[in-house]
């Protein structure tokens, strides 16, 4: 659960942080909890670079965030080739961008039976829920270091603290960021970087539309968060350089109770949780 720390007399859905000037890179900007994240951002007065597929959605998005007085660079790109990251990282150092927050929350998910779902969808989400943000992270991660400055927030689930039925993959890859993200974090506990683990739960974005798990009992029966509320806390966990931050305190009591119950029961329920009610 994250922590309210809310400054005083702020109105109740914002926050702010008295930091330096600095730049954020943030994947999966153009939509959803990035979006969010990435006004956020700016509204602190930090410049960001935003990173997605979509050019034209993203030049829309860099327009908006240049009307709030800060520079935003948009690079299109799809993190799911591998190639990109690098070719990312290569773009800013020729630019001298010089990179303080890096956001790994591009993901996505894909509802389906293991053994029907196309190679694509498969590598897909591993490329992207996993190796892109450890490239990234690995890319970033030593200029940080030798400035002793830094934040990374990579965006994993409360999909990660269990087994995931019928989003198998999915799920599989949130437990990887979980353990890489909050590995790392001790790793680099006396760098002057830290690594935050955020995990939002259901959350209304096109995540569940893309991932086919929109008519899912998790989105249709047990509902989904706003998504301004989740980029706060996640905007929150990574300002207040916490190792792991669960959105909202039902997630919170879920996820904790996984580590309890029988293996087998947890991931029973998760797959109802899962199920399609339509
Ligand atoms: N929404 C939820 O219920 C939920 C719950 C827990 C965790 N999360 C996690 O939160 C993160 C953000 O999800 P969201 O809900 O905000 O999803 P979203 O609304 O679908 O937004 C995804 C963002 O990532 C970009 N993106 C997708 N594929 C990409 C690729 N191959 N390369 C580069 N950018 C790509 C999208 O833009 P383009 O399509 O233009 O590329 C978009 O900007 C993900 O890591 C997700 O796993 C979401």
């Amino acid at each position: 659960m994250v922590k309210d720390v809310r400054i005083a007399r702020a109105p109740a859905r914002t926050v702010h942080y008295n930091v330096r000037m600095s730049t954020a890179l943030i994947t999966g900007a153009s939509g959803g909890i990035g979006y969010e994240l990435a006004k956020l951002f700016a509204r602190d007065r930090h410049n960001v670079v935003l990173v997605a597929r979509g050019a034209d959605k993203l030049a829309q998005v860099a327009r908006e965030i240049e009307a709030l007085g800060v520079t935003a660079k948009a690079i299109a790109l799809d993190l799911t080739q591998p190639p990109s990251p690098k070719f990312l990282f290569d773009q800013l150092q020729r630019e001298n961008i010089a990179v303080d927050i890096l956001i790994n929350n591009a993901g996505f998910g894909s509802f389906g039976d293991f053994a029907r779902m196309p190679e694509s969808e498969v590598l897909g989400q591993i490329q992207l829920n996993i190796t892109a943000l450890t490239e990234l992270t690995r890319l970033f991660l030593p200029s940080m270091i030798a400035r002793r400055n830094g934040r990374i927030m990579n965006v994993a689930s409360t999909a990660g603290f269990q087994p995931g039925p019928l989003m198998a993959v999915y799920y599989a890859t949130k437990a990887y960021v979980i353990s890489f993200s909050e590995a790392l974090a001790n790793e680099v506990r006396k760098s002057g970087v830290t690594v935050t683990c955020f995990c939002p739960g259901a959350t209304h974005t096109g995540f569940a539309a893309r991932a086919g798990n929109d008519k899912s009992r998790l989105f249709k029966k047990l509902g989904a968060m706003n998504v301004e509320k989740v980029a706060l806390d996640g905007y929150r966990a990574v300002m207040e350089g916490r190792t792991l931050a669960i959105s909202g305190a039902h997630n919170w009591l879920v996820a904790e109770s996984t580590r309890f119950a029988p293996r087998k029961v947890v991931t029973a329920i998760s797959r109802w949780v899962s199920e399609r009610v339509d």
